[in-house]
């Protein structure tokens, strides 16, 4: 046998879920919880020193079947942004679709009017509707229904989010972040003629990342919270440990960063590693994770405390 080359290869990634980093962990808990009816499956206080990247505190949430979605982060205090204005952030949007149209204007008309940025907007060739509002640390959130959207039956039914569609990333260099995430990750251009702001497909072709020039005018500001970026992690799920331990290779070879070694999932019997991207966002590679009952987490005083429903 021949050893494995490159084009041997074939890492196949699916976005999965992300991670941010927020100025107050009970208010933005309580923001998913009560507009995208997430549920917390597990969390941490301050304190804590089982998670090391988290000693502030940090929730792990739900809008499925999978024990996480979004996991939220505590900065430390003395890291919060005293004047918004001289710092930008590295995430610009996170979209989700809904179940149903239905889904989407019940979110809608639960949030404040102050917290909505742009109205519902309906395209009739598309049949997409779509609205945008803001998380408390003011990370644009986009609803978004499109009509080969549909719930699937074996999911859990207490949020109207059905899945992640793209998120948005701003880079300091749109071309290199392009070449970068088309030979690390296998993410493929979808023609467009948008200047500044590049779509990039997964190999399914869908568009699951968007890459956004930084205006000129920010490029010399720092990242928030103390140069974290309220992005704190991507993830992306692989098919197999096989792909996996190749993307790996694959990524050490092209002399990415690598920040955690693969290993065990706390999370399910699966693996994962960590590195960082030409932005030094990080990015995830995991083989998914186990799936948990609706009840799952609600023993957490959080819950009653936050007045959360689960
Ligand atoms: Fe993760």
């Amino acid at each position: 046998m021949s050893p494995k080359n490159e084009e041997a290869i074939s890492i196949d990634v699916e976005l999965d879920h992300l991670g941010l980093y927020v100025q107050n962990l009970d208010e933005t808990i309580h923001w998913y919880n009560q507009h995208l009816g997430f549920k917390l499956s597990d969390y941490l206080p301050k304190g804590n020193t089982e998670e090391p990247v988290a000693p502030d505190g940090i929730a792990w949430m739900r809008y499925g079947k999978w024990h996480h979605d979004l996991t939220l982060i505590q900065v430390p205090d003395e890291t919060v942004n005293l004047n918004e204005k001289e710092v930008i952030s590295n995430l610009k949007e996170i979209c989700f679709y809904t179940n149903s149209k239905n889904a989407l204007v019940k979110i809608y008309d639960h949030l404040p009017t102050s917290q909505i940025t742009s109205e519902i907007k309906f395209d009739p060739i598309s049949k997409t509707s779509q609205f945008t509002t803001k998380d408390p640390d003011k990370n644009k959130i986009r609803i978004l229904h499109h009509p080969s959207i549909v719930r699937r039956k074996e999911e859990s039914h207490f949020s109207q989010i059905n899945s992640l569609s793209h998120i948005t990333i701003w880079s300091r260099d749109t071309e290199i972040a392009k070449q970068w995430y088309e030979k690390n990750l296998n993410f493929k251009e979808k023609i467009n003629f948008e200047k500044d702001s590049i779509k990039m497909t997964n190999t399914q072709g869908d568009v699951k990342l968007i890459i956004d020039q930084i205006p000129k005018e920010s490029l010399k500001k720092n990242l928030s919270f103390a140069g974290r970026g309220t992005l704190q992690q991507i993830a992306l799920k692989v098919k197999s440990e096989e792909v996996l331990l190749d993307s790996h290779d694959l990524l050490v070879k092209n002399k990415v960063e690598i920040v955690q070694a693969p290993r065990p999932q706390n999370w399910s019997s699966g693996t994962k590693f960590y590195f960082l991207d030409m932005d030094k966002i990080k990015i995830e590679i995991e083989t998914g994770m186990k799936s948990v009952a609706d009840s799952y987490g609600s023993e957490y005083e959080v819950i009653k405390r936050l007045n959360l429903f689960h």
